[in-house]
């Protein structure tokens, strides 16, 4: 990770290809072991955590919790901070950031639902923010999960070629993950979605100005055939106006796309999956 004073860890473009190769990608690899062979460890054993979680999740809020306490640290934690934290009489993320900083924990996992949250989260914090996900804006420690489970699969990041799928607009998984494996070499993304929820374009941008192959498409049919990976993502209908009548992204992988899926590729989705549109 670059060096900065304070290691925040906010959006996947601070990331570089020679650190996730040489150290992320190696210390994930003896993090798995040690949790295999030992189970536990002692290693944050004097460290304390706080998770402050604005938006709903399973998978990232258990699993840092698990993580930590895995790793010896202790943890305080609300979920549904929006109601169940001082935000509901009307305190500001950054005040609520500076107690935490003053009742001297090691670090904050925080899922904001506001884009633009942990920034600013960060901007006030003398410990270190983890962006666990900031509304529609990026989920860099999903994209440094989905890289990792990529090379596992592969041995490389290099030379792949990655449909991203679904609702491109409004999820920040796919973003992340677009920044990140944007930073390797020939890389091609098929970027698979109804134009109403394309791609935004900060990412477009990103891709133009580094050169990085790409293309915008609504049938996942038409590029199957050719991607190593396949990654979905389910229609984000919290970030739908309400009473929107959209009920999918009109993609799905079903058994028309797996006959022609390349049958060396690998799918991945960072659920949860729709319940009732079935894009998986
Ligand atoms: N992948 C992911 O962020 O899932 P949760 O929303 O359940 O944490």
């Amino acid at each position: 990770m670059p060096s900065k004073k304070i290691q925040h860890i906010l959006e996947s473009q601070q990331f570089n290809r020679h650190w996730l190769l040489t150290q992320f990608f190696p210390e994930v690899a003896r993090m798995k072991r040690l949790v295999e062979v030992k189970g536990v460890s002692s290693a944050l054993s004097d460290k304390t955590v706080c998770l402050l979680f604005y938006e709903p999740s399973t998978r990232t809020r258990i699993s840092f919790e698990q993580a930590a306490q895995k790793l010896g640290a202790k943890i305080a934690s609300t979920e549904n901070a929006s109601e169940f934290s001082s935000a509901i009489k009307g305190e500001s993320l950054a005040d609520t950031i500076r107690v935490i900083n003053s009742l001297k924990f090691d670090a904050v996992v925080i899922r904001s639902d506001m884009e633009g949250g942990a920034v600013e989260a960060a901007n006030v914090s003398q410990i270190p923010i983890i962006n666990a996900g900031d509304a529609a804006g990026q989920h860099p420690t999903q994209a440094l999960l989905d890289v990792y489970t990529i090379f596992e699969h592969f041995k490389r990041l290099d030379n792949l070629k990655v449909a991203l799928v679904g609702d491109l607009k409004n999820g920040r998984t796919t973003r992340s993950l677009a920044y990140l494996l944007g930073k390797f070499k020939k890389i091609h993304f098929d970027l698979v979605a109804p134009a109403a929820f394309q791609m935004k374009q900060d990412i477009l941008d990103y891709f133009d100005r580094h050169n990085i192959s790409h293309k915008r498409t609504k049938s996942l049919e038409s590029v199957a055939d050719q991607v190593d990976v396949v990654y979905l993502t389910r229609l984000q209908k919290e970030r739908l106006k309400k009473n929107s009548k959209v009920n999918g992204n009109g993609v799905r992988l079903n058994d028309k796309v797996m006959a022609i899926l390349n049958k060396k590729s690998i799918i991945l989705h960072p659920l949860p999956r729709s319940d009732g549109f079935n894009e998986l």
